[in-house]
């Protein structure tokens, strides 16, 4: 019995933790920040005051959010020297790949300056990440595309920065769409964090060993991007164009067939949940912000959008979805409303370990700020050959 919460014995197996940071209830479809709803997080806060719930476990005040949103705005810049980091990638690189790259190489500006267990060295390592990681996804959007680079600017928002750094040029005056800069700061909470999944795992168990908090992000990111987790958003996009390649709506049944037909090894992406065995609160939040934007850019009747909703519509009528307790996860809307934004499908992911960086470094400082904190050490079933003698041959 912890507070509200009851666990069986048997949940606390040794690899669970503890954290007060988020709570799920997959049964209800229920996410928590710090006891605060999703629903609410996302209509009454931006992400910036969510990144300093998850880091101090309650909401700023009104001088607290503004001296944040300050601080975080005068460390958006990266050194000069990491635009050389990546002159050593292909320009067909998958941004994943370039991303993991340079949120490691962060660790050789600020690894000899940060003791993770100096809990001012970790402050001041979570405001590095969380604001630079904007202008690192940008970056390598940049550099895929062939454009410079554009500085932060300190007057925008942080939605308002990552667009005009994404889509901005030197040659003429970037005007900042306060709608698509709402929705990109929704979806950012809407990604902060969850809980203990892969990612987040992930980091804890690399940082446990007292590496610096740069490198144990880095290893975040390499995680999120599988298709499981994090590169979902933009398999299920993919997914999308296919069924619409290949006749849209009216290949729906045909393609679901596909699905409940376990041989084939083709999955419904964005749909389904480790936890989830209910609606994922984040996805309904998300169809809200699909919406809000395509109307905002007169996308009414993307045919993306049109097949995802009777696939959707499908599934959750359909027994082998219900029985399974399959639902739309926060993966299934994501990728129609960053494409009708202009993000380009293979930065989906990095879009969302740029939202889920706090979660990351939330998670990483909690288990370092305990004294009590050891080396991750998962143990295993042995499942191998018995004790056996070399013979000689
Ligand atoms: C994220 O953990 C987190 O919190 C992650 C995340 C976060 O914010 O960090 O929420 C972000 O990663 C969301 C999940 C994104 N992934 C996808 O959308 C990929 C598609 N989803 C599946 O790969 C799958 O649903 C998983 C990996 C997410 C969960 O897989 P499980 O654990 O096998 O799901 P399950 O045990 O509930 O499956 C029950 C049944 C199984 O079939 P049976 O053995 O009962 O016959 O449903 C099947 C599964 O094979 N199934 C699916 C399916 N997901 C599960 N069948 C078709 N399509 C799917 N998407």
């Amino acid at each position: 019995q912890t507070g509200m919460f009851t666990y069986d014995p048997g949940f606390l197996s040794t690899s669970a933790c503890q954290s007060a940071i988020t709570y799920i209830d997959g049964d209800k479809g229920e996410l928590l920040y710090r006891g605060y709803p999703i629903e609410q997080l996302a209509t009454n806060c931006d992400y910036l005051d969510t990144c300093f719930l998850l880091l101090k476990g309650d909401l700023p005040s009104a001088t607290e959010s503004a001296d944040f949103h300050k601080l975080v705005a005068q460390h958006t810049m990266v050194n000069e020297q990491m635009q050389f980091f990546l002159r050593g990638f292909r320009r067909d690189a998958h941004p994943m790949a370039i991303l993991t790259g340079l949120v490691g190489g962060m660790s050789a500006f600020y690894h000899d300056s940060t003791d993770i267990n100096n809990p001012e060295h970790r402050e001041i390592a979570a405001i590095r990440l969380i604001a630079k990681m904007p202008t690192l996804v940008a970056m390598a959007y940049k550099y895929k595309v062939g454009q410079p680079y554009m500085y932060p600017q300190n007057n925008l928002s942080y939605a308002g920065n990552f667009m005009r750094m994404m889509f901005g040029t030197p040659c003429e005056e970037y005007v900042v769409n306060p709608v698509i800069e709402r929705a990109l700061d929704r979806i950012f909470i809407l990604h902060a964090d969850h809980e203990q999944n892969a990612s987040t795992s992930t980091v804890r168990l690399c940082a446990s060993s007292g590496t610096n908090p740069f490198a144990a992000i880095s290893a975040g990111v390499a995680c999120l991007w599988g298709p499981a987790h994090g590169g979902a958003n933009e398999a299920c996009l993919n997914m999308l164009e296919t069924i619409q390649a290949q006749g849209g709506v009216a290949k729906v049944g045909e393609f679901m067939e596909q699905v409940k037909d376990k041989s084939s090894g083709v999955k419904l992406m964005g749909f389904g949940h480790r936890v989830y065995k209910n609606y994922d609160p984040r996805a309904k939040l998300m169809q809200e912000t699909c919406d809000e934007v395509l109307k905002e850019l007169g996308l009414e009747n993307d045919p993306l959008f049109k097949l995802a909703k009777a696939l959707e519509k499908i599934a959750l009528e359909d027994d082998y979805f219900v029985s399974r307790k399959l639902y739309p996860n926060v993966d299934f809307y994501s990728g129609i409303v960053q494409r009708a934004i202009g993000i380009p499908v293979n930065l989906f992911t990095g879009v969302f370990a740029l939202a889920r960086t706090v979660g990351w470094i939330a998670q990483l400082n909690e288990m370092i700020g305990d004294p009590e904190y050891k080396i991750g050490r998962p143990r295993q079933l042995f499942t191998g050959s018995e004790r056996r003698d070399v013979k000689p041959r």
